[in-house]
């Protein structure tokens, strides 16, 4: 039987589609059974993912073999192209999908074995906005605690601090059809706060904001994070966000992690500079011009230019723009940089992930 919950507003939800997409289904019995047990926190890891596999049932392997562990406290970003499989690993972590193979232990408890325990103890954001717009921000939120069964007592007062906190006290009222896109998604955050979790699960958090909206975002993650000392891992396809929040992160691609690390000791496997030619197009034969050259450690289609990735860009960049032209190619431009996420992805997966589509809003460089 599917159970219905009834909003302030006369609304009435199956629990399992309004509140997170069947996070709750059926569950409540073994949710009051562990309020009232209560929490006992060990300094452990809070996810640890071994060896986790995904078949779906139409024989797409969408995971296959990840492992990874996330500490308290700690922004863990899971950073990967679509269809990569990052959805479907926070989905087995949330307890929403089982896996195939391997194992995940979140907050302490096994994803299979125990996932009301699991449940009980996350928040989980999901890739889709799971609000209800003809509700208000504080409507939702209340009704979010009610599924999750905080006292209302102690829920109350928490729907206020929760509001204060993502900066919507003063839409609280407000139906969220009238919030914009920043409004909604920092509602969501909100919720997945609701029930005071450790661990918290953001499936693409900033994904279609613009970047005010997203820097906001960014500055609550990092309260929450400091504030509470709580894991959150999220996923992103925002190179630049996975730089500038996360303490660690996985570069997921196919199924599998290529590479793990901070962001920094990821940039430091990269030696030297990375200088960006642009030849107008005339790409074919620039990777012959430059092959023999000293110093250079890698050369990578660009778009209408290449990429050289050279030990020292400063004094490289005479000798490739004298190489191009004495071989009859143009150069129309050149830049240099330090070695960035993105030339940690080109290196492990031989993609160059913004070659189809830079972030529409021109804020630094999207994978998908
Ligand atoms: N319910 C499903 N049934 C069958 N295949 C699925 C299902 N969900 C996802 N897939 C497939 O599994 C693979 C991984 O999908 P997933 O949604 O985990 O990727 P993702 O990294 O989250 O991608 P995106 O960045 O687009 O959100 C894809 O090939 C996808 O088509
Ligand atoms: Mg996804």
């Amino acid at each position: 039987m599917t159970t219905l919950i009834t909003s302030a507003r006369g609304h009435t939800h199956p629990v399992w589609k309004s509140y997170r997409h069947g996070f709750f289904t059926g569950e409540s019995a073994t949710i009051i059974d562990a309020v009232q047990i209560g929490r006992e926190r060990t300094p452990m890891d809070a996810i640890t993912v071994e060896n986790l596999t995904k078949t779906y049932s139409n024989g797409v392997r969408a995971v296959d073999g990840v492992s990874f562990n996330v500490r308290q406290g700690e922004i863990f970003g899971l950073l990967g192209p679509n269809g990569a499989g990052k959805s479907t690993t926070v989905r087995i972590l949330v307890t929403l999908t089982h896996a195939s193979g391997g194992s995940a232990v979140v907050a302490g408890y096994d994803v299979r074995d125990h996932p009301a325990e699991v449940r009980l103890r996350i928040g989980y954001v999901a890739q889709n906005s799971g609000v209800d717009k003809y509700d208000t921000g504080r409507e939702n939120l209340t009704l979010q605690g009610q599924v999750m069964r905080v006292p209302s007592d102690v829920l109350r007062p928490r729907v206020d601090r929760l509001l204060e906190w993502v900066g919507l006290s003063h839409a609280a009222e407000k139906l969220v059809e009238t919030y914009s896109g920043g409004m909604r998604r920092r509602l969501d955050i909100a919720m997945g706060l609701v029930n005071e979790p450790d661990v918290l699960f953001l499936d693409e958090p900033t994904t279609g904001l613009d970047p005010e909206s997203r820097a906001i975002l960014w500055k609550d993650l990092e309260r929450i994070r400091n504030e509470r000392n709580m894991a959150v891992l999220l996923t992103t396809h925002y190179l630049e966000e996975a730089d500038a929040l996360c303490d660690r992160l996985a570069i997921i691609d196919h199924g599998t992690v290529v590479t793990e690390g901070t962001p920094s000791a990821l940039k430091a496997e990269i030696r030297g500079d990375t200088v960006t030619l642009d030849l107008n197009g005339r790409t074919d034969q620039a990777p012959e011009a430059l092959r023999d050259l000293e110093n250079v450690l890698e050369i990578i289609p660009n778009g209408a230019g290449i990429l050289v990735r050279v030990e020292n860009g400063a004094a490289a960049i005479p000798a490739l723009v004298s190489r191009l032209e004495h071989a009859g190619i143009a150069v129309h431009e050149v830049t240099m940089s330090r070695p960035s996420l993105d030339d940690v992805y080109l290196h492990h997966t031989g993609q160059h992930f913004s070659a189809d589509g830079a972030s529409s809003d021109g804020e630094g460089s999207a994978i998908r």
